[in-house]
């Protein structure tokens, strides 16, 4: 009988200190993800000399309690999986050196392993992958659709060219004064009020995959400008309904159109952006009644989280990839 493959994952790109170990690829038996938000929260964003101090005193903790709660020995352990990069390099760099110190220590592989990459793998921790099958990733720092014919390989046939969809949330969040991360502030007011202005849609060329939020975040900017100059109030509410209708319009019909276009057999949804409500409404509308599933995992594996980088780490690890204890934190590592 095959022996399980279980893999510790550490994950440190942006302001979640995360680890967590997997069993196959599939089953979590622990996932430990120590948040720093309240840290950043008052300078309205992440702080990336900040980010790097909390990842320190945070690692060793994690880690402690993901081997505790995964009930597992230093035997048990196949590989560490680190995430190397795109992200904070100084964040990235903590998990990347725990994750080197603990391989060399404990004689284990290492596997380093793309943010993104993690992000598509939090769905197979819930639902096994159809290949060819699209994917999704809508985070603060990507907006991509990448298209997978086998496991670990990824063609990007879209992608966003200025602002990621979570990066937008958050700096309309900012104009509206709501705390960090903006995203389900917006979320929230969003579900409160109406679709009042017609922000514009950036569809781009008729044949492109690729996304664009910069006009509509000067556009809501603009708008909350001109309306204070004229002393006029508008619905915060309404702001952020009519700017969560224009994104959530935009990714919703490019997924669908590449679905199409692509014959895959199934989509999936990741990235924190996955969590919003408005979002995840609309994809089921659009993919109710096609014979093929849209799979969006639960919120808790959506946001950043080192059961993803186990999971995504399982599949290079069979594939036979391993990473040198060289290995370094890739700030704009590209995902291949
Ligand atoms: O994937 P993630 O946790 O970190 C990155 O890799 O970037 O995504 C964080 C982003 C932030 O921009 C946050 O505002 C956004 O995801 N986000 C949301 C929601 N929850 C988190 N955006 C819209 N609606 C939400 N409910
Ligand atoms: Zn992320």
């Amino acid at each position: 009988m095959k022996k399980d493959t279980i893999i510790l994952g550490i994950e440190t790109s942006c302001d979640e200190t995360a680890a967590s170990v997997v069993k196959n690829g599939r089953e979590i038996m622990s996932n430990v993800v120590a948040s720093q938000i309240e840290s950043h929260k008052r300078f309205g964003g992440v702080v990336p000399e900040i980010a790097s101090r909390h990842h320190v005193e945070q690692i060793t903790l994690v880690l402690e309690q993901a081997i505790t709660e995964a009930d597992v020995t230093w035997e048990d352990i196949d590989a560490i999986a680190v995430t190397e990069g795109p992200g904070l390099v100084g964040a990235l760099l903590v998990g990347v050196n725990a994750a080197k110190a603990l391989a060399f220590a404990k004689k284990k592989p290492l596997v380093g392993v793309h943010h993104i990459a993690g992000h598509i793998y939090a769905n197979r921790l819930e639902h096994e992958f159809v290949f060819p099958m699209l994917a999704l990733i809508v985070s603060g720092g990507h907006t991509e659709l990448v298209l997978m014919k086998e496991h670990g390989d990824y063609e990007l046939i879209g992608e966003t060219r200025d602002d990621a969809a979570g990066e937008a949330y958050d700096k309309v969040a900012r104009m509206l004064k709501l705390p960090y991360p903006g995203g389900p502030q917006i979320d929230r007011l969003a579900a409160k009020g109406e679709e009042t202005i017609e922000f514009p849609r950036a569809w781009l060329e008729a044949d492109s995959y690729d996304f664009s939020f910069s006009g509509l975040k000067s556009a809501v900017i603009n708008k909350i400008h001109n309306a204070k100059q004229r002393d006029l109030t508008l619905s915060a509410e309404d702001i952020a309904a009519s700017f969560q209708a224009s994104v959530v319009e935009v990714l919703t019909e490019k997924t669908y159109r590449a679905a199409k276009e692509y014959n895959v057999n199934q989509v999936i949804v990741a990235g924190g952006v996955a969590a919003n409500t408005g979002l995840r409404k609309s994809l089921e509308k659009r993919f109710s009644g096609e014979d093929f599933p849209l799979y969006i995992p639960p919120i808790q594996l959506c946001t950043d989280n080192a059961a993803m980088i186990a999971a995504a780490g399982t599949i290079s690890f069979e594939k036979g990839h391993r990473s040198l204890l060289d290995l370094n934190a890739n700030p704009s590592l590209i995902l291949s």
